[in-house]
Order: structure tokens, then sequence, then C-alpha cells
């Protein structure tokens, strides 16, 4: 499936051409047929291509619809990845006269282990900020409804829980680093609920999607 676009270039034709004066956080990702060992390419094109047309760029890792998209959460994949995308922003950076941070955006589907070691690349890679969480892959929260087995990622409620261990964890393992808080946020209750951790002195933001859309 991939991310159903027509692609960076009418992408950042679009963004062009928009009259918006807000704040443009641009989403990359790899292509449907590129193989993980070359993922590091199609995202350094796509941060060539939007850089001077975004105020902060995300890195997406985490959409379930690209397979093996997620890999490059892990080890060498995610090392390399972030190096090299650090290295390029800072120097679009300078060359521009203009900051754009970088932001990653992982996966509800992980164990606390694992959270811990993406904690530790993105503060190697010196990358700006977090955004946790995609849609999860998990099906429990859907079991015994009507397609409750189809595949692709689930949003909303059903990664509520799942998004906001992720991001305790973050903010345990990061508590300088900006968190934005995303996944099933449908009150203020729940927004509240994506602080991770009374006390922390991480600055944190949220992100309202599909659940927000249908409720307010
Ligand atoms: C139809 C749909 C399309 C999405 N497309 C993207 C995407 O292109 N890039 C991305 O990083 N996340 C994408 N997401 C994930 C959302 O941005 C968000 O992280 C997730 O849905 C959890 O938040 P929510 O419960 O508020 O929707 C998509 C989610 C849905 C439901």
């Amino acid at each position: 499936m991939g991310f159903n676009n027509a692609g960076v270039d009418h992408l950042v034709a679009k963004v062009r051409a928009s009259r918006f004066d807000g704040v443009i956080g641009i989403n990359i990702g790899k292509n449907l047929t590129t193989p993980v060992e070359q993922a590091v390419d199609d995202y350094l094109t796509c941060l060539e291509k939007v850089h001077a047309h975004a105020h902060y760029v995300t890195v997406n890792i985490s959409s379930p619809n690209t397979p093996g998209l997620r890999n490059l959460q892990f080890g060498e994949h995610l090392d390399g990845l972030l190096s090299a995308l650090r290295e390029a922003g800072s120097r679009l950076d300078r060359d521009s006269g203009r900051r754009v941070p970088l932001a990653v955006k992982i996966a509800p589907d992980m164990e606390a282990e694992e959270v811990g070691l993406v904690a530790d690349c993105l503060a190697a890679n010196a990358i700006d900020a977090v955004i946790a969480t995609n849609t999860t892959v998990s099906c429990e929260a859907v079991a015994g409804l009507a397609h409750a087995d189809e595949a692709g990622g689930l949003s909303g409620r059903p990664v509520f829980e799942a998004s906001n261990a992720v991001i305790r964890e973050l903010r345990r393992r990061l508590p300088e680093m900006p968190i934005v808080g995303v996944g099933g946020i449908d009150s203020g209750a729940a927004a509240l609920a994506k602080r991770g951790g009374r006390g922390r002195p991480g600055r944190s933001s949220i992100q309202a999607s599909s659940t927000a859309a249908r409720h307010w």
C-alpha cells in the first residue's frame, strides 16, 4: 500500500501555491518499492526538497502500511538513517540560514526496552523532537468486532494506552526532549494523559487527528 500520494515534487508545488501562513510540518518517508537498505536515499531526497518549505520535518519510520518501514526504528538502520538526516539537515540549515527542526515519528507497538534504544539513538543524533505515536497494528482493542482481522494501523481509542506507555518511557529516558503526544485524543482528559508524567522538565505538545475529527 505505501504512502498514497503523488510524490514529493507534487507536495512541494502544492505548498508553494498555498496561502496558508501557519506552521507547516512535512512528513517524509520511503517509497514502497525502495528496499529498507536503501531507504536513507529516499529520506535524503525528500529532506533536500522539502527543507525550504517546512517549519519542521517529520521523519516517518512508523507507518504500518509500507512493508519493512518499521524496521528502520531499530539498530543500525535507525542510526544510519538519523545520522545521515542530521548531517544533511544541519548543512541545509547552515546554507539557508533557516533552522528546520527534525522530528522522528515512532510506532506504539514497542516494548519499553525498544523504546529505550530508540530514545538513545534520537539523543545520540541530536534529533530535535519525537512524535509518539503512529497507529497500532495490535488488534487487541477491537477483538471480536467485524473487520478486526484486517491488516493496517488502528487510530483513536485502540492506540491511546499504547501511545501513552511509549510517551511515558520516552519522557523517562529523554527528560529534555520535546515530545509530541498523539493517539486517541478525544477529550481534554485524554490530551492531559499525554504529558508523560508530572514534574518532568521536557516540553510537550499534542496532535489530534482521527478521533478529534469525529468528536470536535
Ligand atoms: C487515514 C490515516 C492516515 C494517516 N497518515 C499518516 C501519514 O501519512 N504519516 C504519519 O506519520 N501518520 C499518519 N497517520 C497516523 C496519524 O497521524 C496518528 O499518528 C494516528 O492516527 C494516531 O492518532 P489519532 O488516534 O489521533 O488518529 C495516519 C492515520 C490515519 C488514520
